[in-house]
């Protein structure tokens, strides 16, 4: 919305919450979520024609569009549990529009959805009794955090599904007006309505499913003695596979994409097909492998005790450059070395400590008995976190981590001293110079076969 009223002075946008606090931070020096460059445009824009309020229905009221935005978290419970999309928020938006709209409005899904929501929320828009007439388009959203406003700015494209009435059509004409302000007009995609609801689980599926094949060759690497990071840039040199999202990781993160490959999983099987249910649901047990993988690897090669012992995890967030910790592989890390009853050390450049404490708490982590302030301690500073561990784990693959004096924390540490690299992102050959044990996703472990040795 801070981008679309930074292209558009014309227009006047109205981000409403029901949470007032969410709303006060919007409103104050501090935003309530870090993304690199948001500051600069949400400052430039605030007050001129971007507003932050919790009078939900005066925004409504004076509305010609309304983005709904909400979560449609995973469901705990009930039919689909584990898999299919809560769309209780999504619902209950729906009918307060219906209830507190005095004139037509086009309601836009910007939440990811499953393919024909945007059916069901039409009757519920449309089953109002003062006859009011909803038109709903699928606008799904493509950034990625920590790059927002540059996908934002340059999208690779935009997406808008609409009904193909002549009311639908008018509905798309004017959101492609919006876009079109800064967006070149071959870069607006239009659709059916389901195609576009899909078209966002499936780039997500395809993008995920690529982490996925990537991590599963470097298990395989790292028997056979190749290098995972040389087996993506050749075959990424092939145009046809691309040189994208081929980094072989501890595991994806993030809100997104576990959810919304679950949700397709869920939809293909509501619809009997249970061979492309598998197909995708294997992109997830594939990235939980990985995940689980990583930690019995640190385990195993600190000789299958860990117990008392201090592990440094660098990195909490689910990918560099933001705050956000949703999903992050840290979590699952932590968990299994918790279970060990290790001592975990947490270094993160951004994520706040409230929110690590409070992930624990959610994830019910703790094993039973154990309390956070015996077995967790989160660091303002990577060395002190590092200060007598036996491991270093890289989990988020933060640029400042490449830039440490390793000698010093080598020397700080217990011996022998271990790193364990999630992403790949130090330098290998120097570490084991110093005289760290080093591990790192898709490389054989300092054994006859490892090409350091032979070089
Ligand atoms: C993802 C998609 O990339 C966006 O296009 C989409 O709009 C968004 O989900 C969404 O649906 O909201 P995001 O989750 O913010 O964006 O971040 P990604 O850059 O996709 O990273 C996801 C996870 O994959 C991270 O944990 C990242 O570290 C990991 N990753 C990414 C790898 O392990 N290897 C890679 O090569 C790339």
């Amino acid at each position: 919305m801070a981008v679309i009223a930074k292209h558009c002075p014309d227009i006047k946008v109205t981000v409403v919450d029901i949470n007032p606090e969410q709303i006060k931070k919007w409103n104050s020096d501090k935003l309530p979520i870090f993304e690199p460059g948001l500051d600069d445009v949400v400052k430039a824009v605030r007050g001129k024609n971007l507003f932050f309020t919790t009078d939900i229905d005066a925004a409504i009221k004076e509305s010609a569009m309304i983005f709904v935005s909400v979560n449609t978290p995973t469901k705990t419970t009930g039919v689909g549990a584990g898999r299919a999309a809560n769309l209780r928020m999504w619902e209950l938006a729906a009918r307060h529009i219906a209830k507190v709209a005095n004139g037509p409005k086009i309601v836009i899904e910007k939440s990811t959805l499953p393919v024909r929501t945007a059916h069901s929320m039409r009757r519920v828009l449309n089953a109002n009794d003062r006859k009011i007439e909803f038109e709903i388009l699928s606008n799904p959203e493509f950034l990625a955090e920590g790059t927002a406003m540059g996908d934002l700015t340059k999208p690779d494209r935009i997406l808008i599904g609409g009904m193909n009435t002549d009311a639908g059509k008018k509905a798309i004409a004017q959101l492609v007006w919006v876009y079109k302000h800064w967006v070149p007009e071959e870069r607006i995609l239009t659709t059916n309505l389901w195609s576009s609801e899909l078209s966002k689980l499936v780039a997500n599926a395809f993008l995920a499913q690529r982490i996925s094949s990537i991590n599963s060759i470097s298990a395989l690497c790292e028997i056979t003695g190749a290098y995972v990071q040389e087996v993506s840039r050749a075959i990424g040199f092939d145009h046809r596979i691309g040189p994208y999202f081929l980094n072989a990781s501890v595991g994806f993160g993030g809100s997104c994409f576990q959810k919304d490959i679950l949700n397709l999983v869920y939809l293909c099987e509501s619809f009997g097909l249970d061979t492309v249910a598998a197909y995708w649901n294997q992109v997830v047990i594939m990235n939980d492998w990985q995940k689980k993988r990583f930690s019995m690897k640190i385990i195993e090669k600190l000789f299958n005790t860990i117990s008392g012992k201090k592990i440094a995890l660098y990195g909490f967030a689910f990918k560099k450059n933001t705050g956000d910790t949703r999903e992050t592989p840290a979590l699952f890390v932590a968990g299994h070395l918790l279970e060990e009853r290790a001592k975990i050390a947490i270094y993160d450049p951004k994520v706040d400590p409230e929110q690590v404490k409070h992930d624990f708490e959610e994830y019910k982590l703790m094993p039973a008995g154990c309390k956070f302030e015996d077995y967790v301690t989160i660091y303002n500073d990577p060395y002190a976190a590092a200060k007598e561990s036996h491991a270093v784990a890289v989990i988020t693959e933060w640029d400042e981590f490449k830039t440490y004096d390793y000698s010093k924390i080598y020397a700080s540490m217990s011996k022998p001293a271990f790193v364990f690299d999630g992403r790949n992102i130090l330098d290998h050959a120097a570490l084991k110079q110093i005289g760290f044990d080093v591990f790192a996703i898709g490389k054989p472990f300092g054994s006859k076969i490892s090409m350091d040795d032979l070089s």
